[in-house]
């Protein structure tokens, strides 16, 4: 047997990054499916949408990797296709440093893993590019005197030559053939641009003007409107092709822990109740199936505990995860709602255990489980957690329904040993 190494433990459960390994991606075949179509439809855009977690990057990877002419997931999932695609596809994160459209195109035309590289191999291109340069360092170069008024001034010039550039930069592209089905641009965390008002009708002139150029957006929503933040023309422009991404199911989970498990030869294992309990923990959000398994084979693997772990030992690296803030923001998350209340905590995870449709949660039943606990007044607390001075983690939907703002959060508040 081959020695099992400590970066193959440290890898078989990747919670801070995305599966763009075919072979590691679990499940999800209606999904791809989907995908795959709005790939070989001519002129559709795609749109994933979903909550933090959920699993919406992992799909933006596989569609680049099915949009280079990697088959290998569609084969998995038994997806007929009777083709290999060939897509210039380029995939960007917008993290938080974008602020509107302008900045967004400039980005994808100037990073060096987007357009850049290809952009110098085409001459007619290059020059296009050239003149967004020549418009920054005018930018630079007038910033003297009364800074403000001048920089409102380039950036009204920039504003109109960057989609224009952007524009013919695309049309350049495609007119050089440099990918035979055209050109697929993947925006991820779409839903941290500040302000994208005017996408909607650029990717509008672009779709009538540029057949063969395909966006992928992705992000936090619970709809394309409110990706978007643009009412009209945005149903059309991604009509039949938005993948709402729901909570994973409990066999795809499953699937996800006997990947980890085999990519180090099952030197570590899960008892099966265990695994029901982690699959149960993680109520159909990857990402918590990810972190457990990360946080108990490293734990397992430094203890020389190769048996099988069982629920217990998950029950004990839930508290380890907490301890060592396994995920500082979670934790930082619920360090703010709960400070310095045994009585918020009480109420906070009596809300995270509300069983209700739609998320929906009847604060009458949250209450007498609070007071059972003996926490006095419990709707003060409540009006605690939708400020923001507890993170507004909760919102209220009407009287006497609450709901949590990120199912992701309740997941962690469900999970999560009490401090108190
Ligand atoms: N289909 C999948 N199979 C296995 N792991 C997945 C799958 N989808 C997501 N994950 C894992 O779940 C976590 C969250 O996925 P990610 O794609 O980053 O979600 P999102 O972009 O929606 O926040 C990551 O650890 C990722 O590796
Ligand atoms: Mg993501």
């Amino acid at each position: 047997m081959t020695q099992i190494t400590i970066k193959q433990v440290e890898n078989a459960f990747v919670p801070a990054r995305e599966i763009s390994d075919p072979e590691k991606f679990s499940g999800r075949e209606t999904y791809v499916k989907d995908a795959y179509l709005a790939l070989i439809a001519d002129g559709s855009n795609i749109a994933i949408v979903g909550n933090r977690g959920i699993g919406k990057s992992s799909l933006a990877r596989q569609i680049i990797n099915i949009s280079q002419g990697d088959n290998r997931l569609l084969d998995k999932l038994g997806i007929y296709s009777d083709e290999k695609l060939d897509y210039l596809s380029i995939y960007y994160a917008c993290g938080n440093s974008i602020t509107n459209t302008q900045e967004l195109l400039e980005r994808l035309l100037t990073t060096r893993e987007c357009f850049l590289e290809w952009i110098y191999e085409i001459p007619t291109a290059t020059k296009e590019l050239d003149k967004l340069n020549g418009n920054l360092n005018i930018g630079i170069a007038s910033v003297g005197g009364d800074v403000s008024s001048e920089r409102t001034t380039t950036s009204t010039i920039q504003k109109h030559s960057i989609e224009t550039i952007f524009h013919n930069v695309i049309s350049d592209l495609l007119k050089a053939k440099v990918a035979k089905n055209g050109v697929l641009i993947v925006i991820d965390e779409f839903d941290q641009i500040k302000d994208i008002s005017g996408f909607a009708s650029f990717l509008k002139s672009l779709a009538t003007n540029t057949p063969g150029l395909k966006f992928c957006i992705v992000g936090v929503a619970q709809d394309i409107q409110n990706l978007m933040k643009e009412h009209e023309s945005s149903d059309r422009l991604f009509a039949g092709s938005v993948i709402n991404l729901p909570v994973m199911g409990k066999t795809e989970l499953r699937q996800i822990i006997i990947t980890g498990e085999n990519s180090i030869n099952n030197l570590i294992t899960f008892s099966e109740s265990a695994k029901d309990k982690i699959i149960d923990l993680s109520q159909g959000h990857p990402y918590i199936v990810h972190l457990i398994g990360k946080q108990a084979f490293r734990t397992a693997y430094f203890d020389g505990k190769y048996e099988e772990l069982d629920e217990n030992y998950v029950e004990n690296i839930l508290k380890a995860i907490a301890e060592k803030e396994a995920d500082p923001v979670l934790e930082g998350r619920y360090k703010k709602a709960v400070a310095s209340s045994q009585a918020r905590e009480i109420v906070l995870k009596a809300l995270a255990n509300y069983n209700g449709t739609d998320n929906e949660i009847f604060t009458t039943e949250v209450y007498k489980k609070a007071i059972e606990k003996d926490v006095d007044n419990p709707s003060q607390y409540v009006g605690h957690l939708v400020t923001n001075d507890y993170g507004s983690e909760v919102i209220k939907v009407r009287d006497k329904y609450y709901r949590f703002k990120d199912s992701l959060f309740q997941t962690y508040v469900k999970a999560r040993p009490s401090i108190y």
